[in-house]
């Protein structure tokens, strides 16, 4: 599969990662690409948080990482399809499970996940723990996404968990200069501005949706944010996937382009 990709989504407790990381996958199941979505907390499982009426068939995300070993077909069978959303899938802890229900697993085992699932779907989208230095699953998927999106929300309570947290990822591998930094469910009474200065380098930004929060509520996310009131939201989360997936869009466009020659498609003229 070329272009494919593995984002991680990561960020300050209660910052929008699930959230986001569902909207993210899908809106690239919309576009038809294949995407397994890892949703890695195992302290509050989060398939019953957002799927709760899904049935799940022991497929436990913990139950894949303990397992003697790893293989496509073992992750085929884990992932739990999305109803009326094809191409998507989910590996998550599964609900009343907690850290004691399956063995330990070693990081080869998280590494080894990670190389299977690329050649399994278009895209990888894994919601991580905060707690990435307690969880091997997401401080694995820090080393190895293509690209890295943490969240920030425009209060002091992101500023001490970044000002204590980032020092447990100095190690190169974990790329924190080249993180995409995202301030996150942006209310307008809140000190953006100061909280953008204290971190820098902070180029994109998706406000508080009223609708989002509602989904949230009522376990609907995978579903579109239709309302008018959302246009913002949506605006600003269109602006973060293009830069995500921008070289994804000219990489179709050249292969288009290449084979124009052979036949002509309405969209090509
Ligand atoms: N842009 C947003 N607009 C409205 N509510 C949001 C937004 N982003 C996150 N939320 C809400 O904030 C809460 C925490 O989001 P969640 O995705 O569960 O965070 P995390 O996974 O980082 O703990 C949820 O109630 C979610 O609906
Ligand atoms: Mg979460």
């Amino acid at each position: 599969m070329k272009n494919n990709k593995i984002i991680a989504v990561w960020g300050n407790p209660n910052s929008g990662k699930t959230t986001l990381s569902i909207k993210m996958a899908n809106e690239l199941a919309k576009n038809n690409k294949s995407v397994i979505l890892v949703l890695a907390d195992s302290y509050v499982p989060v398939i019953s948080t957002v799927l709760p009426f899904t049935e799940t068939k022991e497929q436990s995300l913990g139950a894949l990482l303990s397992s003697v070993q790893i293989s496509q077909e073992n992750i085929l069978e884990k992932c739990i399809p999305v109803m009326k959303t094809k191409n998507l899938s989910v590996l998550s802890y599964l609900h009343s499970e907690n850290i004691r229900t399956y063995a330990d697993y070693g990081k080869e085992r998280v590494l080894d996940l990670f190389i299977l699932l690329k050649h399994l779907a278009d895209h990888i989208i894994v919601d991580c723990s905060s707690m990435v230095h307690h969880d091997l699953l997401s401080r694995g998927a820090l080393e190895m996404s293509d690209q890295i999106i943490r969240l920030v929300t425009p209060d002091l309570k992101a500023i001490s968990f970044y000002d204590s947290s980032l020092m447990l990822l100095g190690e190169r591998k974990y790329n924190v200069e080249n993180h995409i930094k995202v301030l996150s469910n942006v209310k307008p009474v809140m000190p953006k501005d100061s909280i953008s200065n204290h971190f820098g380098g902070i180029r994109h930004e998706l406000e508080y949706c009223e609708e989002l929060q509602q989904q949230a509520l009522e376990a609907r996310l995978f579903e579109s944010l239709t309302d008018k009131s959302s246009s913002g939201y949506n605006q600003q989360f269109s602006s973060l996937m293009n830069e995500i997936f921008s070289e994804e869009v000219v990489a179709e466009k050249e292969e288009k382009k290449a084979r124009k020659p052979f036949f002509k498609r309405r969209e090509d003229v």
